[in-house]
């Protein structure tokens, strides 16, 4: 390849911009032409598409969102809009593409591979649910962003001796709620992957504070219901009226841990590599702390393992 592109996709995380920096710099370091692809694929297909330099991603690497901007683009699911976007590559003699996004956006990237375009996916997203990484990039930022959040209910719920349900991110992921409550003693984790009775939860915390617990925080991914119903299902069991915080958008925003910083800066610059080598159709990660690269198709078609010995030692450790 002599030229590539980069671009962002579906919901943003912190160190998109750390990864788009490292893409830049790395394909500059090695003699290649870079552009960047506005507001995802949807700039592709709109054909929004600039060159970078080694300016264009100065005073980057520190901040959330993500330069580039983003989209969850219905049209690049068609045929024609995905013809569209290698088009709109080819005619610029663009040859390589890296795709920092989650799973939708690796459906799309291997789509344009399927087109003739080299593609390089990075997992960048809040959920940590794409399987052939140990993390995604933003991940590790968000639990941050969780764990800190419960530190400071803590301590108004341990005043008044009350009961905290705080619900976070993840629809088919529990990871963030998982990691976060395993980091910060969370009485009860609810998650997609585990069936749990809320009876079972709504007991152990009447009994947790006869014992003389002080506080009892209770996470929630989303994809395991609603922080609201949750509670009005503990209070109909016991009495007890815990009170309810949805952290909602605050986990995607704000600076990248340095975890997220270097995690993205490896992959952006093994994709730039993988690029250059004549590679193409993977997915990037990071696995006991070696590079990876795997069939994007693979990706797509495996759902990540939820980590039950994690699971199982956060209600080990929580009583
Ligand atoms: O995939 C990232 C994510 O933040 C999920 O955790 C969440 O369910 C979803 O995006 C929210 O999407 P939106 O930003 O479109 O509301």
């Amino acid at each position: 390849v002599k030229s590539i592109a980069v671009l962002t996709s579906g919901g943003d995380s912190q160190g998109m911009n750390a990864a788009v920096r490292a893409v830049v710099r790395s394909a500059l370091y090695h003699g290649l032409e870079v552009f960047a692809v506005q507001r995802g694929y949807q700039g592709l297909i709109n054909d929004d598409i600039r060159p970078m330099d080694l300016r264009s991603v100065g005073d980057i690497i520190q901040r959330g969102g993500t330069i580039l901007q983003t989209a969850r683009c219905k049209e690049f699911l068609t045929p024609e809009g995905q013809q569209k976007g290698a088009d709109n590559l080819r005619k610029r003699g663009i040859d390589g593409l890296v795709v920092i996004g989650g799973d939708g956006s690796y459906q799309g990237a291997n789509k344009l591979s399927k087109l003739g375009i080299r593609t390089m996916g990075l997992p960048g997203t809040i959920d940590n649910d794409i399987p052939f990484t140990d993390f995604t990039i933003g991940f590790d930022t968000a639990v941050s962003i969780v764990v800190d959040a419960i530190n400071k209910l803590r301590d108004t719920m341990t005043s008044h001796e009350r009961s905290s349900v705080v619900e976070v991110m993840g629809r088919h992921c529990g990871d963030i709620a998982l990691y976060a409550g395993l980091a910060s003693g969370a009485e009860a984790i609810l998650v997609p992957e585990v069936e749990l009775d809320v009876h079972d939860v709504a007991d152990r915390m009447s009994d947790n504070f006869r014992h003389g617990k002080r506080h009892s925080i209770i996470l929630v991914a989303e994809g395991a219901g609603t922080g609201e119903d949750i509670a009005a299902q503990i209070t109909a069991r016991n009495g007890i009226e815990p009170r309810v915080t949805v952290l909602g958008h605050i986990q995607r925003g704000g600076a990248p841990t340095h975890n997220d910083r270097i995690l993205a800066s490896r992959l952006g610059d093994f994709a730039v590599r993988k690029l250059i080598e004549g590679d193409s159709g993977k997915a990037l990660g990071l696995v006991n702390n070696e590079l990876v690269a795997t069939d994007i198709n693979t990706v797509v078609n495996t759902k990540k393992p939820f980590n039950m010995n994690l699971y199982d030692l956060a209600m080990r450790l929580s009583q």
